[in-house]
């Protein structure tokens, strides 16, 4: 393999080996049996798994534990196919936790080998007594629910965590689908209808459908929806799916979607009707607009509640960015994002995102700058510690804003375009200024992780801050540049012309073989003082980047051929015109917890 095996992730969540996919479905076991105390909890891990090798395949529910959702142990899969419903595979579905302690889970079962067709199960713990649930048995009423009244049975999948309104005792899920009819592929005005169908019942048991479907819109198939309250005062805390449906005022609801053509999870912020049994988004556009919980590589994610500290927790997989043949040769594909505590944002426009508190748990031996003023075309080395397998905190200072770039209004909501196009290597006004992660001595290899401040559009007071990943790296002038003076740490002066094999090397690789786009997201954040503050975890083979506390998220898998281990750096640049401060930065080592025995 041309990956190095230095290169698996050291604190993301991984098995040991093979193929991961999304939809880690979660719950946390707070007692199980009569005890009328806390005495044992466990996090469990539920994760789309194949047993026989690095790609797609062979769908089991793998499972592991965790007493602080950091240190994991495997145990043998909850789930395999075994039963007419699932025998061709346990897909994604939830756990939802009944009001006597039990755990159920629901999922989907292929049942036909020619086609994938889909129909949702449920199973039980074996001995809801044994407080890691290695056993699950499925009923013999499997499948529960079956598509059927023009429902599409080749997209109909994942079912949500199930609610109760206690005004008629009734359950009520979420199976995602595609409506039927409407023309397959294709993204825009031709793409089919995502739809979320409710299902409710009485007894877990029979489940019938609703008439019509909690929301829907032209986006294209909705895989893994995820549906929960949240508190609407800015508070920080979580609200239990189950128990959160006597919606008060202080509440609103997160609709999540995974859109299958695009890759990408987004959300809306909305209402939740439940005498209409609908669904509205509070910003009507909102289905076109697509806030995402992360702008880079994160998919398929869930949240669930977490009543031991009260939060609630997005958990999101991350694919590999290298092809299928390096995944086999390296045997294993897919990473767990670091859980994320999610809550409203005071405005109730958008969500905020936190790594969990536990993740600091790990950091080790850290170096702290303070008030270190990066120049124009300046960059500054963090040394003293290895970087390979940190967390890093910075908060920076703008000196002004005045040298602020116009915004391109053609460009002005298509943030991804706007970073290809301003990478962290064009020149700017206020940024590009950030970080290179994963850097090589020369930084002929590094990943910009980076904010680049505009005007205020027209008609707004705001200046606009981008945030983006940029792998691609390098300007030429400064590939030559470095050529010429190796380890300066300073940039030096900008040359003209270079050779055109140079290009070859600007990226975050020196391997040609890697999916390597930059990745952005637009930061709302009043930046007219000037202060922003970003937080990456570097993973060796991930950067996981948290902008303006948590307001735009950006993951991104990034294969370093010389960036590796020991010999992996990390610098704060500037490539604008304004002077920027480093206020503070801390760098932490990151220890490797017990990872599944690997
Ligand atoms: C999401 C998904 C789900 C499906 C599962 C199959 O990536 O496609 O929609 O249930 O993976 O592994």
């Amino acid at each position: 393999s041309i990956v190095d095996p230095l290169l698996r992730t050291g604190y993301h969540f991984q098995p040991q080996m093979n193929w991961i996919n999304g939809n880690a479905v979660n719950l946390f076991i707070r007692h199980l049996g009569r005890a009328p105390m806390y005495y044992k909890g466990w996090y469990h891990l539920f994760y789309q798994y194949n047993p026989k090798g690095a790609v797609w395949g062979n769908i089991v529910w793998a499972h592991s534990v965790s007493r602080d959702l950091i240190n994991w142990m495997a145990l043998e899969p909850a789930l395999e196919p075994s039963i007419a419903s699932d025998k061709y595979g346990c897909w994604s579905g939830s756990a939802t936790i009944l009001p006597d302690g039990t755990p159920a889970i629901m999922y989907t079962g292929v049942n036909r080998p020619d086609v994938q067709y889909q129909v949702q199960n449920v199973a039980y713990p074996r001995n809801a007594s044994d407080p890691l649930l290695r056993e699950w048995t499925k009923p013999a009423h499997n499948p529960i629910i079956v598509p059927e009244g023009g429902v599409n049975g080749t997209q109909f999948r994942d079912p949500t965590t199930a609610w109760r309104d206690e005004r008629d005792g009734r359950w009520r899920l979420l199976v995602g689908s595609r409506e039927e009819g409407a023309r397959a592929g294709g993204v825009g005005a031709t793409a089919p209808r995502g739809v979320a169908y409710v299902y409710r019942s009485r007894d877990f048991r029979r489940w019938a459908r609703a008439r019509r479907p909690l929301h829907s819109a032209r986006t294209g198939m909705w895989e893994c929806p995820d549906f929960y309250p949240v508190t609407a005062d800015g508070r920080r805390a979580g609200l239990d799916t189950t128990v959160a449906s006597s919606g008060t005022r202080r509440v609103k609801y997160v609709l999540k979607n995974s859109l299958d053509l695009r890759r990408y999870d987004y959300y809306t912020v909305g209402t939740y009707d439940r005498r209409k049994e609908r669904y509205v988004p509070d910003d009507p556009a909102g289905d076109e607009r697509h806030l995402r919980y992360d702008y880079g590589n994160f998919y398929a994610s869930k949240t669930f509640y977490d009543p031991a500290k009260q939060r609630r927790i997005l958990w999101g997989w991350a694919n590999e960015s290298d092809t299928a043949a390096d995944d086999v040769a390296k045997g294993w594909a897919g990473i767990q994002a670091i859980p994320r505590t999610v809550w409203l944002d005071p405005t109730g426009k958008q969500l905020m995102q936190w790594p969990i508190e536990e993740v600091e748990a790990l950091r080790g031996k850290s170096v702290t700058l303070k008030n270190r003023v990066v120049k124009p075309g300046q960059h500054v080395e963090v040394t003293g510690l290895q970087t390979a397998q940190a967390d890093v905190e910075v908060s920076f200072e703008v000196s002004s804003l005045a040298a602020a770039e116009r915004l391109d209004p053609a460009l002005a909501h298509d943030a991804q375009r706007l970073c290809a196009a301003k990478g962290a290597d064009v020149a700017g006004g206020v940024g590009p200024f950030g970080l290179w992660v994963l850097a090589s001595a020369n930084r002929e290899e590094r990943t910009a992780v980076f904010f680049r401040v505009f005007r205020p559009a027209r008609g707004n007071n705001k200046p606009v801050v981008l945030m983006c990943t940029d792998p691609r790296n390098l300007n030429e002038d400064e590939v030559r540049c470095q050529m010429v003076v190796s380890h300066e740490l300073l940039v030096c002066t900008a040359l003209t012309r270079v050779p055109s094999f140079v290009s070859r090397i600007d990226r975050s690789s020196l391997n040609p073989n890697l999916y390597q786009p930059t990745f952005a997201g637009l930061v709302d954040t009043d930046i007219s003082n000037g202060k922003i503050s970003l937080r990456s975890l570097i993973d060796r083979s991930v950067v996981e980047s948290f902008g303006a506390g948590g307001r735009t998220c950006i993951l991104s898998r990034v294969y370093p051929s010389l960036a590796i281990d020991k010999n992996a750096r990390l610098f704060v640049f500037n490539n604008g015109k304004a002077d920027v401060k480093v206020s503070r930065l801390t760098a932490w080592e990151m220890r490797k917890p017990l990872m599944n025995g690997a």
